[in-house]
């Protein structure tokens, strides 16, 4: 495998002492599955030997999830640092379904948590010249999501915006250039306390070549500054590469076996390899993250969009790093203890949902909104509905206008991600739809774009045994997609399940095929499936797929509650290979 004898290497430890790691382990890829992308990971010895990472949530609301583990396989979410619309209100009206929270850095300096990271406005670059609003959030402590800071906006033309502290105490802000002006990594320096930024930015360096140079972070080593990025876009040519610098501003050597790390022109089930961060544990053994896609070289089904892996690495004295490459089965160093005794508001990534939205209680910080949401469409137990979440519809359906735009009044839709290659998702529904097109349901949602919906709707329906059109409750089934879409499907609900409280499920019961059932909640026997959605439909762009209930009016003016209760998510196997 290697011509390194891995048992004997001597790995200097973050701390003074020098230590033999055993290289014996094995685990299992991704270690935080699911639309968790361009992760970037510390470990920090002062907060109990804990490993921390945050990922991107474009216009996932709360946003910037944050995983602590304290023995890298069992991964928490302890918090999310975009948790109150008030600290980025212009979240609202992004505009684009690829838009909103890209890649953040987490680093902890004396005792602070820094996340810095980017809200991007549009995809058209040349109608908007604003598009890019970097900035700091702080925190003392990570586990709780209202100890997150409003955020320090700072002056940054690009994204992908990661601090690095010098010696001497300056802090250097190292990012990417944007495409559309003139792509390279940027740097300046930056107040994180004010967000002042340097006269002016230099670009440090421009990569081996590939397209989108980003994802950058410093690493100080043996009188070096390493800096890597990832380059190649985040498809199928995705790599990371490296440079190294005597000084913080360069120049920047390119490492002669670049790229060090990438599954691009591999046969490889886990393919789009980049976008890496490196961390040491507490032995001292060194270890990276990265984005990738379970899709293989096909690239067409990976609904589950790019998720974190780790890779063991090596880095010898003087030397330049060695990124193992990813594959579902790893080996590596010796792992931390299992240990799961980690602090936090949110699952355990493994964990099932069993949701009862209980009186009193508030919603689970995993289940996200697209975009802020409007408060008073999410009510947890109304009067007299104890034990449901209450929906209300929101004039815009999933796809809202183009496609991209929701714009303030927003969305009604809550989620959570989709974590598992095989799942089951139940939740029951209480809904009458007084007018017509009013809308309620499941949905397997990627981007507005992108989404697979089977929901009661009250639509002009004939029947065939009178010949007549009247209002009537049916079951729609229909997919958004740029490609090919299975047909829509209307059947209407038969009449012994009206009034009754109805049991959906969603299941991915293989990789390509999502099934949507429904039934009465009391009789699952009569569960009927409506609809088959391709996986390859919500299999595009940065994000990955939620599944969870929508509400909407489709443009009318209706405004029936629906009301959900008994919400499980239960997963069933992890394609690695
Ligand atoms: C790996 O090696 C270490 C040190 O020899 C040992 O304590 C540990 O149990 C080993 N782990 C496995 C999984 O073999
Ligand atoms: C909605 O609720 C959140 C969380 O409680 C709060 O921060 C926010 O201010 C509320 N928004 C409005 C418009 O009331
Ligand atoms: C959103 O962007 C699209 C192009 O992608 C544009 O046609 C549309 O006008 C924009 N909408 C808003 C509200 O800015
Ligand atoms: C660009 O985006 C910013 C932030 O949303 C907004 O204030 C500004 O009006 C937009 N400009 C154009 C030309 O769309
Ligand atoms: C932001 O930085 C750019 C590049 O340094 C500069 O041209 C621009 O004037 C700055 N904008 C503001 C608002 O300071
Ligand atoms: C990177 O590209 C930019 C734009 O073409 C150029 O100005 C700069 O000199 C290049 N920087 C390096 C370090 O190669
Ligand atoms: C993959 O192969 C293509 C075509 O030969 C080449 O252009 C590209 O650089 C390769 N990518 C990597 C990361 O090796
Ligand atoms: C269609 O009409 C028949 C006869 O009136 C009735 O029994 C049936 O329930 C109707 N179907 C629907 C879907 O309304
Ligand atoms: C249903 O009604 C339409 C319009 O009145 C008529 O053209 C059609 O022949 C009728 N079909 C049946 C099966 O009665
Ligand atoms: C999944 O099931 C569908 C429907 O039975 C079938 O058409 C498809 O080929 C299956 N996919 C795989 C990968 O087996
Ligand atoms: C969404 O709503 C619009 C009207 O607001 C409607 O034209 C469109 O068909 C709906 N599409 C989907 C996929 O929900």
């Amino acid at each position: 495998m290697s011509c390194l004898s891995w048992s004997s290497l001597t790995v200097l430890a973050g701390v003074l002492s020098v230590r033999v790691a055993a290289w014996n382990s094995t685990y299992y890829n991704p270690v935080i599955p699911g639309f968790h992308p361009d992760p970037s990971c510390i470990f920090v010895p002062e907060e109990d030997n804990t490993f921390f990472c945050a990922s991107s949530s474009f216009n996932a609301f709360p946003g910037i999830p944050i995983h602590a583990s304290k023995d890298l396989m069992h991964w928490r979410l302890i918090s999310n640092v975009l948790n109150r619309p008030e600290q980025l209100p212009t979240l609202a009206i992004t505009n684009g379904s690829t838009s909103g929270i890209w890649g953040s850095a987490i680093r902890y300096r004396e005792g602070t948590f820094y996340v810095l990271t980017t809200l991007v406005f549009d995809d058209q670059p040349e109608t908007n010249n604003s598009r890019w609003d970097n900035m700091v959030f702080t925190s003392v402590d990570p586990y709780a999501s209202g100890a997150w800071s409003q955020p320090v906006h700072f002056n940054f033309t690009g994204y992908d915006t990661s601090p690095f502290w010098d010696a001497d105490g300056t802090v250097y802000v190292t990012g990417s250039h944007p495409w559309e002006v003139t792509p390279g990594i940027t740097q300046t320096t930056l107040d994180l306390a004010t967000g002042a930024v340097g006269a002016g930015y230099q670009y440090v360096w421009n990569g081996t070549g590939g397209e989108a140079p980003e994802g950058p972070h410093i690493y100080p080593r043996d009188g070096y500054y390493y800096l890597m990025i990832a380059e190649g876009g985040t498809g199928l040519n995705h790599m990371e590469t490296i440079a190294r610098a005597r000084a913080v501003g360069g120049p920047y050597e390119a490492n002669p076996a670049n790229p060090i790390l990438t599954n691009a022109n591999t046969s490889e089930y886990f393919q789009t390899v980049g976008h890496a961060d490196l961390f040491q544990d507490a032995e001292g053994s060194w270890w990276g993250v990265a984005l990738s896609t379970r899709s293989g070289p096909e690239y067409t089904v990976f609904p589950m969009g790019r998720e974190t892996v780790l890779f063991p690495v090596t880095w010898e004295e003087g030397e330049w790093p060695v990124l193992q490459p990813v594959r579902g089965e790893m080996s590596g160093w010796q792992l931390p203890p299992t240990n799961v005794d980690v602090p936090g508001e949110g699952p355990f990534t493994n964990e099932p949902d069993y949701l009862t939205f209980s009186p009193g209680s508030t919603l689970p910080i995993h289940l996200v909104h697209w975009r802020l949401p409007i408060n008073a469409s999410y009510t947890v137990s109304p009067p007299g509905y104890p034990n449901t979440l209450r929906l209300l519809p929101s004039k815009l359906n999933l796809t809202a206008y183009d496609g991209n735009y929701a714009g303030p009044g927003g969305q009604t839709l809550i989620a959570r991600r989709q974590m598992d290659t095989l799942f089951t998702y139940g939740v029951n529904m209480d809904f009458a739809p007084g007018a017509e097109e009013e809308e309620a349901g499941v949905t397997v949602f990627l981007t507005q774009n992108h989404h697979i919906d089977l929901g009661m709707v009250l639509l002009p329906y004939t029947n065939a045994s009178t010949n007549m059109t009247v209002l009537t409750p049916c079951f729609r089934f229909r997919s958004a997609s740029y490609i090919a879409v299975p047909p829509t499907t209307v059947t209407p609900v038969p009449t012994a399940w009206l009034d009754r409280t109805l049991h959906w499920e969603i299941k991915a019961f293989n990789i390509t095929h999502y099934s949507f059932a429904a039934g009465p909640a009391d009789a699952y026997s009569q569960m009927q499936t409506f609809g088959y959605g391709l996986a390859a439909d919500v299999s595009w762009g940065f994000t990955g797929t939620l599944v969870g209930i929508y509400a909407t009016s489709n443009g009318g003016e209706g405004t029936a509650p629906a009301y959900f209760s008994e919400w499980t998510y239960v997963g069933q196997g992890q394609y690695r290979d």
